[in-house]
């Protein structure tokens, strides 16, 4: 077996990971790997060559992708499924292991099923946001990179009191890693593109906090639309200075956590088996703890918004 594999949107920390432990389950069964560059851009422009796990082991605990990426729509285009097929017999390629997030893994899949390309979807991106997995890759290195930003804040927080400090993650127009590390933090509020608050709240909130705390932390998503007015908003209602730290794309390519390393491991096992038992299309998904591979469109899934009770308890609702 010849698996080409691709990878399309925001890349995210344990796509190494999950390289390497794929082409050494790949090697341990005659099969062998091939990578695509650029996405199905650099596919279709033939940058394609073989993989050695010399090429990623060195670097598989760390964030980005030995294989570049692209957000361009290449599959999109009349003569695409042509040149991708020709292109694909050309290197004798059988299958294709795509990471991607919920545009890619909506959309690719289902069209390569239409093109006879077999495929397996592996849910990749910090945001954590693809509609029927509990779980992106990911995510919880994501998360931890915040944490230690939100520490290293706190720590001057306790150490010069009567601040409010806030912490903006990456997370698109959604919330789902701030809300994570806004619970883990024990932050005293946290702000998600998906629910509403008022101003009014909020500051009441942190001169609540500085009160009881001596600081006050907020944990906030980027998608969040009163950013640019915070500097000035905040501390003219609560009459205290205001801190910002935006974490942007360090936040993307930051070190590879425990949990991914072992998400990478058991999606690379699961995807390597699902190919090699002749699964055409399909996507490996976390629902309720167990993971599978889902044979269908996963566009047959709603993306739930983040928990409520958890947002609720946070912001003291
Ligand atoms: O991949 C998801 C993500 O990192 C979001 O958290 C962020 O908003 C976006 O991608 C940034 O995209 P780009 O790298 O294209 O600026």
């Amino acid at each position: 077996m010849r698996t080409l594999i691709v990878v399309n949107g925001g890349d995210a920390p344990g796509i190494n990971a999950l390289i390497a432990r794929f082409i050494s389950m790949a090697n341990r069964n005659g099969d062998e790997v091939c990578g695509g560059n650029a996405g199905f851009a650099g596919v279709l422009r033939d940058e394609i060559r073989p993989l050695s796990l010399a090429d990623v082991g060195p670097v598989a605990g760390h964030g980005g992708s030995i294989l570049t990426s692209t957000r361009e729509p290449a599959l999109a285009k009349d003569e695409a499924r042509d040149r991708l097929t020709a292109i694909l017999k050309r290197h004798s390629i059988d299958n294709i292991l795509l990471f991607g997030g919920n545009g890619t893994l909506t959309y690719i899949p289902p069209r390569l099923r239409q093109w006879g390309v077999p495929v397996i979807g592996i849910p990749t991106t910090i945001d954590n946001d693809v509609a029927g997995t509990d779980r992106t890759l990911g995510f919880d290195s994501a998360c931890n990179y915040a944490y230690q930003a939100v520490e290293g804040v706190l720590a001057t927080a306790r150490a010069l009191p009567g601040r409010i400090f806030m912490v903006e993650t990456l997370g698109g127009d959604t919330g789902y890693i701030a809300l994570d590390v806004a619970m883990g933090a024990g932050a005293h509020a946290v702000l998600v593109p998906e629910y509403d608050y008022s101003d009014e709240w909020l500051a009441h909130r942190l001169r609540d906090a500085i009160e009881s705390d001596g600081h006050a932390l907020v944990v906030l998503s980027e998608g969040v639309k009163k950013i640019p007015q915070m500097p000035e908003m905040i501390p003219r209602m609560t009459g205290v200075r205001l801190r910002y730290t935006r974490l942007g794309h360090a936040q993307r390519g930051g070190t590879v956590s425990h949990a991914d390393r072992r998400l990478a491991m058991d999606m690379a096992r699961l995807a390597h088996h699902a190919l090699r038992r002749g699964i055409t299309s399909g996507t490996v998904i976390v629902r309720n703890g167990q993971m599978m591979v889902y044979e269908d469109d996963i566009q047959n899934f709603e993306l739930s918004p983040p928990n409520r009770a958890e947002y609720d308890f946070v912001n003291g609702f």
